[in-house]
């Protein structure tokens, strides 16, 4: 009885405001706007302006964006301590690693500040400030232009912007469209470059559960990792020397001791990548019947391949290990998506929307008709053309320009070939390509296996010939298809027998005077060469006007769907920028009969403990700490516990966020969805869709008691502490 009633309550509330309030990834600068009210009814005991304010220090100070945005982290001490996951620090954790120190798997702590390590090309960026620049931007467009001459416009409107905001400062501007389009706002990053590696746990803390658990609850995964900011003696960004010192940012996060009860609020702050919840039930169908299966099907081939290299070579385990890992993240994503957006019967959600905004249309007056009554139709055709060219664009991307590495060093002399190619070139122009191949295929050799990427290229490009119509095929697969008839493990063979590209000395000496003899008669770059030019000759003009299409269709529906709801708050989709996500700690019912508690324990981790199963390793020192009950002051009414979950609205790049509390102080590191929602990213499930995190007293109880790494505690701003 309860449990419908629940329901009726939350089905009110979803029609009223189009939504429950756990669902949006919400735009810092308009909180005010939007959400304080709520938020504050919701439990929270701050402000907006705590969170968000451009004249003094506020919660977005301590929140970090990694690189491009590929993870979150937070600034957890006056001299510039990060926290992130495990998985965001990995690729660098990796990068440190050899056979005889081994950081992936026996972790990596620094006692001293001498001792962190420095990863070049690591940046760590903070958000100055955000700026609404609809009407800058808009005024200068208008409907009638194509799409084409739209978005050329749109990358000078954008670059004249982001140059004025950031004269005399050494700020980095980004301008971005919001609501598909329908909105621009300006942000604007200071970037530091120089971030080291301070501290991971060994994987079988940090990677717990490894696959098999990936993407769900329960959970027992210690996820985290630390970095330090560091600068110039003048406190200003710069890249990596020795004498640069630790960054003392604007504000860092106090450490909860405290812990959450169930229904607690709590609040996410980070960098989302990615969604489309605002997606058409034709692009539901295409991903359902394309999409996954073909990225799921490809990179399944994949992770066998690499797994038996690894299998068999401690030296091939260290340099495909985080490969590995990035490819099985996503492959397990795709088929939790599939199986997720059929059983929620997302297809249908979708048409039942369209269905709502057909009507709409039609019942309003001529210029609503005008203006949106060929939307849905548009859209209808623009993905019956789409499907045509998905599969083949699907395998581009996974099956050869991120397959074999091979083809991919080779594809990256494509513009020398360009260049050699013209009469009267300029050597200094060779060589100063010459010098960034160089650079960049140092990076891809240092963890290359020359048997893994060989099967790679046998296997892949095999698929890809099956699989994709012939008549998008570069013609020259044909001929080697002819040539050693069908026998690809063959053409491989021959391909690494000549080629350069997957012997470092060779290409490096080709590259110090690079002929364009040597480079067009390579068999590698023969291959990618013709595959390339096939694919920007007739494919790329026709995916870019299929994005284009989509692009203009998306704008359209979303002003429409605006119009028709003026009173529902609308969030824009993930893109990359800041975003505050708010909700509570929150249990679930996964499915029938089953009830999933909000947090895991120490205990669970012992249960799972499997010392035959390279996932579920539990270290010894983690063992005897259990046995011995000796959990410090981390302990919650006698348990340590690992992981809790909560109902924020999070995707892929918020990995690493901060979960708060109602005092903005830090409860915990976000870093998984759940299994029973991985359509979320598509349709938002409030009933099933979580947030996993890792609970903050289990990290500072593995860097205390595990590692032993109490100058990071000591660090730390720690408050509320638990009596027990
Ligand atoms: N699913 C997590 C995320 O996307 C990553 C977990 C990494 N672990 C793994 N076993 N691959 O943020």
């Amino acid at each position: 009885m309860k449990k419908r009633l629940l329901i009726l309550v939350l089905v009110s509330m979803v029609s009223l405001t189009g939504f429950a309030y756990d669902e949006g990834m919400w735009l810092p600068l308009l909180l005010k706007k939007y959400n304080e009210a709520d938020m504050q009814a919701k439990g929270f005991r701050l402000t907006a302006e705590d969170i968000y304010d451009i004249n003094h220090s506020s919660l977005k100070d301590a929140v970090v964006r990694l690189g491009g945005g590929f993870c979150t982290a937070e600034v957890v001490s006056e001299d510039g301590l990060l926290l992130t996951n495990h998985h965001c620090g990995f690729g660098v954790v990796q990068q440190h690693s050899t056979v005889e120190h081994d950081y992936v798997t026996n972790g990596f702590w620094a006692y001293t500040k001498e001792q962190e390590l420095d990863n070049e090309g690591l940046t760590a960026s903070f958000l100055v400030r955000i700026e609404d620049v609809t009407d800058q931007v808009l005024k200068q467009l208008d409907d009638t232009m194509s799409e084409t001459s739209r978005s050329a416009k749109l990358k000078t409107i954008f670059d004249k912007i982001q140059k004025d905001a950031t004269k005399d400062t050494d700020y980095t501007g980004e301008v971005k469209n919001m609501f598909n389009g329908n909105e621009y706002y300006l942000f604007v990053y200071h970037t530091f470059k120089d971030v080291r590696l301070v501290g991971a746990p060994p994987s079988s803390i940090g990677k717990f559960g490894g696959d098999t658990d990936n993407w769900m609850w329960p959970r027992h995964t210690g996820d985290f990792s630390m970095l330090r900011i560091y600068c110039g003696k003048d406190g200003k960004p710069a890249t990596y020397a020795k004498d640069n010192v630790p960054y003392h940012p604007k504000k860092h996060l106090n450490i909860s001791m405290g812990g959450y009860q169930p229904k607690d609020y709590a609040m996410t702050m980070g960098y989302p990548a990615r969604t489309d919840r605002y997606l058409t039930s034709y692009g539901v169908s295409m991903a359902i019947d394309q999409t996954a299966p073909t990225i799921v099907k490809i990179r399944t081939k994949k992770l066998a391949i690499i797994k038996e290299g690894m299998d068999g070579d401690k030296a091939v385990h260290i340099k495909y290990v985080a490969k590995y890992a990035s490819t099985s993240n996503y492959w397990k994503y795709y088929i939790g998506q599939r199986k997720g957006l059929l059983r929620l019967k997302v297809e249908d959600q979708k048409q039942a929307e369209e269905k709502e905004f057909a009507a709409w249309v039609n019942s309003g007056d001529a210029k609503r008709k005008e203006k949106y009554g060929k939307v849905l139709g548009d859209f209808e055709s623009l993905y019956k053309d789409w499907r045509t060219y998905n599969l083949g664009r699907q395998y581009l991307n996974e099956a050869i320009f991120q397959g074999a590495e091979i083809l991919s060093l080779a594809m990256q002399c494509q513009g020398l070939a360009d260049s050699l190619a013209v009469k009267g070139h300029k050597e200094d122009n060779i060589k100063e390509q010459a010098t960034k191949l160089r650079k960049s295929a140092a990076g891809i050799y240092k963890n290359y296996d020359v048997m893994t990427d060989k099967k790679l290229l046998a296997g892949l490009l095999k698929m890809y010939r099956d699989d994709v119509p012939k008549d998008q095929q570069a013609d020259y697969l044909g001929e080697i298809e002819s040539k050693y008839k069908g026998d690809y493990k063959k053409f491989a063979e021959e391909v690494f027998a000549k080629s350069m590209f997957c012997d470092s000395v060779k290409y490096f000496k080709f590259l110090s005077s690079p002929d364009a003899k040597t480079l067009n008669n390579d068999p590698a770059f023969k291959t990618i060469s013709a595959i390339y030019k096939n694919y920007t000759a007739k494919y790329r003009p026709i995916f870019t006007s299929l994005d284009q299409r989509l692009e203009k269709d998306n704008r359209l529906l979303l002003a429409g769907l605006r119009e028709m709801k003026p009173t529902k708050k609308f969030y824009p989709n993930a893109n990359s920028t800041m975003r505050v996500s708010y909700g509570s700690v929150l249990d679930y019912n996964g499915a029938d009969a089953i009830h999933y508690n909000y947090y895991t324990t120490l205990d669970g981790i012992m249960e799972k403990a499997d010392s035959t199963n390279e996932e579920f390793i539990v270290p010894a020192k983690l063992k005897a700490l259990y046995d011995k009950k000796d959990y410090g002051r981390y302990a919650d009414n006698g348990k340590i516990r690992t992981c809790f979950i909560t109902n924020n609205d999070i995707t892929g790049g918020n990995s690493g966020s901060p979960v708060m509390n109602a005092k903005g102080d830090l409860i915990g590191i976000a870093f998984d969805g759940n299994w029973e929602a991985m359509s979320g990213d598509i349709a938002f499930d409030t009933e099933l869709k979580r947030c996993i995190n890792v609970d903050i007293r289990y990290v500072l109880f593995i860097i205390d008691k595990y590692a032993g790494a109490t100058n990071l505690i000591k660090e730390m701003t720690l408050v509320d502490e638990i009596k027990n």
